[in-house]
């Protein structure tokens, strides 16, 4: 990328001025421990010791730390500033597992176009996003920056999202570069303790954890970041093998390899490298190219080039990698953002909310809705809102740039609902704090809950509960909010609750009692009118879970695409894999969410040119084709999920694995014929060659169709 100008600035760097440029150093905002602080930053950059900074934005403050550096160096070469929009800049859209429950990109790459849009006239080059780490642990706080437990699903959103933020040229400036992270297989921490060991073989690294990576660099991804686990013994800052081996031999990938926060350092507490310089030199010898926070390759870069421990070449390709991006970015020609009054981007539009709750609304899962309790009428004499989310807003989620917490909270859900039903009485009661702390204020709740014709309760997790270094052992509702639900369960009135929370919970014994269930998870700046416009119907909930909700902690793992085993669940023999003490499947299943209508999904029929197929051979591909019907009274929305099943592998494969979804919007009484094409090689998978070898092995195959991953309908298919 821009080869001629990279070698020509490269052939004036000095050794410093190189290792300045692979150098990040964090401005005011600490996402991990020790940042060095604003006067390290102004100090590296006049010196021409820095290439990036992180956690900086504003047109102000950008431009300033972009004029020490770009008019008081010696080269002046402009700093690349990244930051964290993980959901929104000012415009705080749902967490992303919500967006994933979308079931639609669209709503991913809208959220990046806005975020981008806003990031970029405030001085940000570059988005420290789409994370994809695929993950099975609810107890992992970070589940709530994934798309869930599926690689298929999070593949597709990746790719929406880098779309979003990149569009076709990101030197536009209303578009960011974007960061796939983090390179890999952080989700599989063990135990869902954020940071820890992930063991995993090659073929379950190719298979799970890889596919959103290769995806979002076939979508045009300008940097990856490393993972802060160790990959079967190997940090993932350290490690060739995935960091070289696979993104740039196999892959080809040619942007630049940024490092987590301190991830290069954390090379010596990992028990891998024996001190700082080795820390430097494995990462950079491995594939990392830019530092994270600490400053091992800045100290330790010259002497180790002097010792012919790095080479020369190493560090210039490196350094070209960066220069390289911020020649695309535009940086050289023009560093600065436009100050100006006219061109402030200082918060979000009516367009921008308008697109924050409705890809609110359509991540909202109905969990559970027994004789319709859902839709509540909006001519509704009466109605209680308790709860410690009711009145709160603090439902953005996590990772929220911290200008936009402060002054951009989340629309309230009892607000919303007083405007969305003006002629109700509506009466609110706390019930227990936000931290579930039964502070005696249960029983004015209950007096609510009595006196309303219906209660809608708003529990959860406040969003400090899930994100980076936020694992939970317990995954229940914090504190005495379950006997909030039980308390109001207990007058015998109807009620409704609505959860908002950044990971699966296990959802307990008052489940059973309660009629409906809304999973919110935390919608974002919009939260309490997505809320309110799928209570009373305005919007007919389409989302899907994008994870399995266990029924216990000691059932996790447990998800969709596990592997079969031998002896697979049956209710009529003992010996078999499962718990004594609890039903083998969870509580709600990946691909689950209800709606105020109804649907059938007909037989899936498989065709080649419109002829029907039950075979096909390596190269080809089939159409899978299903009618779908609105059999209820009103437009809805249905996720058509397409599975697969290989019967007979070399390598034992999950007992489904999704290989298509598509969300349609049909009038009652309505049908439409989803088309799928399911290709050879979708139905093959990566063997545990270190080298890469991707099969497509011969036999038979389920293929299943519906709305959720339990879908019994299918059809045999056989590659041959
Ligand atoms: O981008 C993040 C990363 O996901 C976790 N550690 C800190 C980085 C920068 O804030």
């Amino acid at each position: 990328r821009h080869g001629r100008e990279v070698e020509k600035l490269l052939d004036r760097m000095t050794v410093e001025e190189k290792l300045g440029q692979l150098q990040q150093l964090a401005w005011a905002w600490d996402t991990g421990p020790g940042g060095g602080g604003t006067k390290d930053v102004e100090d590296a950059a006049r010196a021409g010791r820095l290439g990036s900074v992180l956690s900086i934005f504003g047109a102000k403050s950008t431009n300033a730390v972009q004029r020490i550096a770009v008019e008081e160096s010696r080269l002046g070469i402009p700093l690349l500033f990244g930051l964290d929009v993980i959901h929104g800049f000012w415009t705080t859209f749902p967490i992303p597992l919500a967006q994933a429950a979308s079931f639609d990109p669209a709503v991913t790459r809208t959220d990046a176009e806005v975020s981008a849009r806003e990031a970029r006239a405030n001085g940000v080059h570059w988005t420290f996003s789409p994370m994809m780490d695929v993950t099975h642990e609810p107890r992992w706080g970070r589940v709530a920056e994934s798309c869930g437990e599926d690689p298929y699903l999070t593949a597709r959103f990746a790719a929406a999202k880098v779309e979003g933020y990149q569009g076709r040229d990101y030197r536009a400036k209303d578009r960011l570069a974007a960061c796939a992270k983090h390179f890999v297989a952080y989700g599989g921490a063990e135990g869902g303790r954020d940071y820890n060991t992930v063991d995993v073989s090659e073929s379950r690294l190719r298979n799970l954890y890889l596919p959103p990576f290769k995806a979002a660099l076939d979508a045009g991804v300008a940097t990856v970041m490393a993972s802060f686990n160790t990959i079967s013994g190997v940090p993932a800052h350290g490690n060739a093998h995935t960091l070289t081996d696979v993104l740039r031999k196999e892959w080809g990938f040619d942007g630049f390899v940024v490092s987590d926060w301190t991830g290069v350092q954390e090379l010596v507490a990992h028990g891998f490298a024996e001190d700082g310089a080795a820390a430097a030199r494995l990462a950079l010898t491995a594939g990392v190219d830019m530092e994270m926070v600490s400053t091992t390759l800045r100290e330790h870069g010259k002497q180790l080039l002097r010792e012919g421990r790095i080479s020369e070449h190493r560090l210039d390709e490196a350094v070209a990698r960066i220069l390289g991006l911020k020649f695309a970015l535009g940086l050289f020609d023009d560093p600065y953002v436009d100050e100006t009054a006219g061109a402030a981007v200082d918060g979000p539009t009516p367009a921008t909310r308008g697109a924050a709750r409705s890809a609110a609304a359509r991540s909202l899962v109905l969990l559970k809705n027994d004789r319709a309790a859902l839709p509540l009428e909006k001519s509704l004499a009466s109605l209680a809102v308790v709860g410690p989310f009711a009145d709160s807003a603090d439902l953005l989620g996590t990772w929220v740039v911290p200008a936009a917490a402060e002054k951009y909270p989340s629309v309230k859900v009892l607000d919303a609902i007083r405007r969305a039903a003006p002629g109700a009485k509506v009466t609110y009661a706390l019930g227990v704090d936000a931290a579930g702390e039964d502070t005696g204020g249960i029983p004015e709740a209950v007096a609510a809950a009595r006196a309303a014709d219906v209660t809608v309760v708003v529990v959860g997790e406040p969003p400090a509960l899930s994100g980076e270094a936020a694992a939970r052992a317990d995954i229940g509702l914090p504190g005495a909010q379950e006997k909030l639900i039980e308390a109001v369960a207990a007058t015998g009135r109807p009620f409704v609750v609505v959860l908002v929370n950044g990971r699966p919970l296990t959802v307990g014994g008052w489940l059973e009692s309660a009629p409906a269930v809304l999973e919110a998870w935390h919608p974002g700046l919009e939260a309490g009118n997505a809320i309110a416009d799928v209570l009373f119907g305005t919007v007919n909930p389409g989302g899907k879970l994008p994870v399995s909700f266990p029924r216990a902690v000691g059932q996790i793992p447990v998800h969709y695409n596990h592997e079969s085993t031998g002896r697979p669940y049956a209710a009529d023999n003992k010996y078999t894999s499962t718990y004594l003490d609890l039903p083998p499947d969870p509580q709600f299943a990946f691909g689950h969410g209800l709606s105020y209508t109804t649907f059938a999904i007909g037989e899936p029929r498989l065709s080649r040119t419109g002829i029907p197929a039950r075979a096909l051979r390596a190269g080809e591909a089939v159409e899978v084709s299903v009618t779908v019907t609105n059999t209820g009274a009103r437009e809805g929305d249905e996720v058509v999920q397409l599975y697969v099943h290989d019967l007979a592998a070399s390598i034992t494969q999950p007992v489904r694995r999704l290989r298509g979804f598509r969300r349609v919007t049909l009038a009652a009484g309505a049908s439409r014929t989803v088309r799928f094409r399911l290709g050879a090689d979708d139905l093959g998978f990566w063997t545990n060659d270190p080298r890469g070898e991707f099969r497509v092995e011969e036999g038979a195959f389920d293929v299943y169709v519906g709305n959720s991953s339990t879908a019994r309908s299918k059809r045999r298919l056989t590659v041959t």
